[in-house]
């Protein structure tokens, strides 16, 4: 058996430190990780790349115990945040998310017959399921894994069976992709059994269209292609009508702080597909493919003839899509100064206009945009809870931490998670024998 990758060499400074206070058995998880670079070079030139060996051996060991041999493989997919382009992507339009050091692992090995069996560690619970009839039985986590097969096959490709146990550190419904990193992670496992080729942007797809016809969320592409191929340092600018992903580094001293803001909303999803319609009706009143096709001189020539709704929709997405290119532009020059102040005008554009934040997004943001180890703040992900996103000075993340959460808290009597994360690679076969 090879270990592909080994922390040993890494650059990695980790820090990490929980403290658990307060009420009813919850309290403040506060970790810091500092990365100077997730990746770094040997003598020889071989990437060496970051893994936490708890979390591979948390995996590996559990596979032991329950099926009495080693797994053959290890797989792991990140969940992400989007730095900026939010409600953009199911316009064609432009994002700029990262892969975050947390994520979906598996570890499994094959099996003689066409079935699949899955222990999950986060839920106790076994699922299994035939690989020439898949059936979709409730909304449980094993429909991801079920629908991520389905729409493998669908696809033409011939899969090989297989046991595995799962576990994750993506915070579910957070608003940090856990589902992606889930079918991701399932997408891997199914490669490497199978021997299929890994074409991260055709297994994105795929993962997107099991979530959307499986599991029946109608997400966009994001979080399924920046799980897939998501780059160590780098956040990745993807274009969503062509797919094509371009690395943009963070500027020296510069780190991404998670702000869980603890709440959690039903009817995101019906939040979510009416957003998606106001975008596809503005579109046709435009006349054009997709938001993404309105420039903002369009935009502010006809402004005048829509209804007050679509009017700010449409702006949102318009004026969005210029942010995100512009914070690309910033970041090359390493202005994260001017990248922190679009983060700035995206909250601003997703509360008035696009009314997708709430008011403990709003609390965290202003505690986080306050602080002076911050560049700039906004909330992220589909919205109306779940977590901001800040970009702050690196070398003040622990004050940042402290005062934002004690803050946060003060003001809402809502128990925070904040942490500083660095950029991860995409999914990947972290051993394979
Ligand atoms: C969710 C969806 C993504 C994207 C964001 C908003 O995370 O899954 O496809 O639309 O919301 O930017």
């Amino acid at each position: 058996m090879k270990v592909r990758a080994y922390p040993a060499f890494s650059l990695s400074l980790i820090a990490a430190f929980r403290v658990f206070a307060g009420r009813s058995g919850c309290g403040i998880l506060v970790s810091w990780n500092f990365f100077c670079h997730a990746n770094s070079e040997n003598a020889e030139g071989e990437t060496l790349e970051r893994i936490d060996l708890n979390d591979y051996d948390r995996v590996v060991g559990a596979f032991e115990r329950r099926f009495g041999r080693a797994p053959r493989w290890v797989v792991r997919a990140p969940g992400r945040v989007n730095l900026i382009g939010e409600h953009t992507d199911y316009n064609d339009g432009f994002v700029l998310p990262l892969a975050i050091d947390r994520a979906v692992w598996l570890a499994l090995a094959p099996r003689g017959d066409r079935r699949v069996e899955v222990f999950s560690l986060d839920f106790d619970r076994p699922a299994a399921f035939d690989l020439d009839d898949p059936v979709k039985e409730g909304h449980d986590w094993d429909e991801y894994v079920k629908g991520t097969a389905w729409s493998l096959i669908q696809a033409g490709f011939r899969l090989a069976g297989w046991e595995g146990v799962a576990w994750g550190n993506v915070p579910v419904g957070a608003g940090l992709s856990s589902s992606a990193a889930l079918e991701l992670a399932t997408a891997r496992a199914f490669a490497a059994a199978g021997s299929l080729a890994w074409d991260p942007a055709t297994m994105a797809r795929l993962a997107q269209r099991a979530e959307n016809h499986w599991v029946g969320v109608n997400c966009g592409i994001m979080d399924q292609l920046i799980s897939a191929a998501g780059r160590a340092g780098c956040a990745l600018l993807i274009d969503c009508r062509s797919l094509d992903c371009v690395p943009v580094a963070f500027p020296p001293g510069v780190a991404v702080a998670v702000l869980d803001t603890s709440t959690r909303r039903g009817l995101v999803d019906s939040l979510y597909n009416e957003r998606r319609q106001q975008c596809e009706a503005a579109a046709r009143w435009f006349d054009v493919p997709a938001l993404r096709d309105v420039d903002r001189a369009t935009f502010d020539r006809r402004a005048g003839e829509l209804d007050e709704t679509t009017r700010r929709r449409a702006r949102h997405v318009v004026t969005e899509n210029a942010r995100t290119l512009a914070a690309v532009d910033a970041l090359r020059q390493g202005d994260a100064g001017a990248v922190g102040e679009l983060l700035g005008e995206s909250h601003r554009s997703l509360r008035d206009d696009f009314e997708v934040s709430s008011p403990a997004l709003d609390a965290m943001v202003r505690h986080a945009a306050a602080h002076q180890a911050c560049y700039g703040a906004r909330m992220t992900g589909a919205g109306f809870g779940g977590c901001a996103v800040a970009l702050i000075d690196a070398a003040e993340s622990r004050a940042f931490v402290d005062a934002v959460s004690a803050g946060y808290q003060d003001e809402t009597g809502l128990v925070p998670a904040v942490y500083v994360c660095s950029a991860a690679d995409g999914a990947e076969v972290v051993e394979h024998g």
